[in-house]
């Protein structure tokens, strides 16, 4: 029996979906927004969340990534309207299972639910087994990026020097900030991480420095911070760019004394503690901006380690492709699944905006969906989620609606020769050279057509 979460703001949404899915069998619970949602998986068991991505308050991207951070495992269908498509695609990339459009058809609801339980399950079969084969933290990468982070995260983990590691969304920071953490003379002291943009301003100060009890309304009991529970190990402060200027201000007087006292309490309360940063922010430009304090950036960058994307390092995709190949293998018994060299080309190609967590994500789905041992390009296509043309209404064919042949092809000539004269200022022989006829050809057409010489 499991449980689904529908969080969208539309009563009407929440009442049809919780009775289609009542019917198949399926518990349902319900938030009207982003918050609510969390707070219910903080108290539930969910086993798949329906998130509209279209939200008040928080919007749906902002509470996937909470989800995904949170719970990595719990997958998360969308709900979008044809307007929001893009969303929804970007939503995919950041792990959610798939998305349904708006109007809600009944049969793909049903599907959609059904085959991302059915993914939710077997992988949970699957986590115990892989766990047990795989350090989840491996740093995969022979690029000259990856071996120059290599270099200095050996410098500098004796040390205890802050780090400030900076890239793109999924590139790795967090792994980066573990292994730093593994590798230091702190190995066996606690890690303990913060993600500054996922707790509201309003609790960030309780969660770093703690509270006494009734030091606020809802401080119902004293409470340790992380600066506190970090003692004699790491801080990982990810997200820092996020982080408000008072919560800065805190953070940075904090950090160069070592020092800090309980909300609600007058005594100083002193740690030991390492402290490795993170954001994928550009973090000159956030202080340019007036965002990010320059003083607390100069504090924390003592060391800075740069994560470069996926697409600047190319040659690591093969690599990264075939380590989650063996670890996202459904069947022990035989070799894990490959990549027809066609799809291969597609994946080198593919600018992969969200990074090695896409390209990981990408390798999971096409283990648990698809029984091909050679995944061919098509495949390949299919689950990097490129919308089929047509299919989200801006395909570049629209314009031919309803034409004979031989209408389009006259209507694509005329388009395709008025952007070859432009591109060449209007110069017929020059014009006529790039499209490979005779200029007097082109001149027949030009009047042909009815194409207007502009000088
Ligand atoms: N070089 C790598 N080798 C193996 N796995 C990797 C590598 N880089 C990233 N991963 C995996 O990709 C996923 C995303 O990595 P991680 O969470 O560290 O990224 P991040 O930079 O912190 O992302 P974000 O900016 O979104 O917080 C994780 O599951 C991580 O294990
Ligand atoms: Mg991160």
């Amino acid at each position: 029996m499991s449980t689904i979460l529908v969080i969208d703001d539309e009563p009407g949404i929440r009442t049809v979906l919780t009775d289609i899915l009542e019917d198949e069998k399926y518990t349902v619970l319900t938030a009207g927004d982003g918050f609510e949602g969390l707070s219910i998986l903080k108290e539930q068991n969910v086993d798949l969340v329906i998130l509209d991505i279209w939200l008040p308050n928080m919007g749906g991207i902002d509470v996937l990534k909470e989800i995904k951070h949170d719970y990595p495992d719990l997958e998360v269908v969308i709900i979008s309207g044809h307007a929001n498509i893009d969303l929804a695609v970007k939503a995919v990339k950041l792990g959610a299972f798939d998305f349904l459009e708006k109007p809600l058809s009944l049969e793909k609801i049903i599907t959609v639910v059904s085959n991302a339980i059915k993914f939710e399950t077997l992988k949970k079969e699957n986590i115990s087994l892989k766990d047990s084969l795989f350090m989840d933290d491996k740093i995969i990468g022979e690029s000259e990026g990856i071996k120059k982070i290599w270099e200095r995260i050996h410098q500098s983990a004796a040390s205890d020097a802050k780090i400030l590691i900076t890239g793109d969304n999924g590139t790795g920071k967090e792994l980066l900030a573990r292994a730093i953490h593994r590798f230091s003379n702190r190995a066996s002291g606690p890690f303990v991480e913060v993600n500054c943009a996922a707790i509201p301003d309003t609790l960030l100060e309780s969660e770093l420095f703690g509270h006494e009890k009734g030091s606020f309304t809802s401080a119902i009991a004293r409470r340790k911070g992380k600066f506190e529970l970090a003692h004699k190990g790491t801080l990982f402060l990810d997200e820092i760019a996020d982080m408000s200027l008072s919560a800065q201000a805190k953070v940075l007087r904090a950090i160069q004394e070592m020092k800090f006292e309980r909300i609600g309490s007058e005594k100083s309360i002193s740690v030991d503690v390492r402290i490795v940063a993170a954001t994928n922010k550009d973090i000159q430009e956030e202080i340019a901006q007036g965002n990010f304090r320059e003083d607390l950036f100069y504090r924390l960058n003592v060391v800075p380690i740069h994560v470069p994307s996926l697409k600047e390092r190319k040659e690591d995709i093969k690599l990264l492709v075939d380590y989650f190949m063996k670890r996202f293998n459904q069947n022990p018994d035989t070799a894990p699944k490959a990549i027809s060299p066609e799809g291969m080309k597609i994946l080198n190609d593919y600018p992969w905006p969200g990074n090695v967590r896409e390209l990981k994500n990408f390798i999971e789905r096409i283990n648990i969906m698809t029984d091909e041992n050679i995944i061919e390009k098509e495949t390949v296509l299919y689950f990097l989620n490129e919308i089929p043309s047509g299919q989200n209404g801006s395909s570049h064919l629209d314009e031919y609606e309803g034409m004979k042949l031989n209408e389009a092809k006259e209507a694509f000539e005329r388009e395709f020769l008025i952007r070859s004269l432009e591109e060449c200022g209007y110069n017929i022989s020059r014009a006529a050279e790039q499209l490979g006829i005779y200029p007097s050809n082109l001149h027949g057409k030009i009047k042909k057509f009815g194409i207007e010489i502009k000088k």
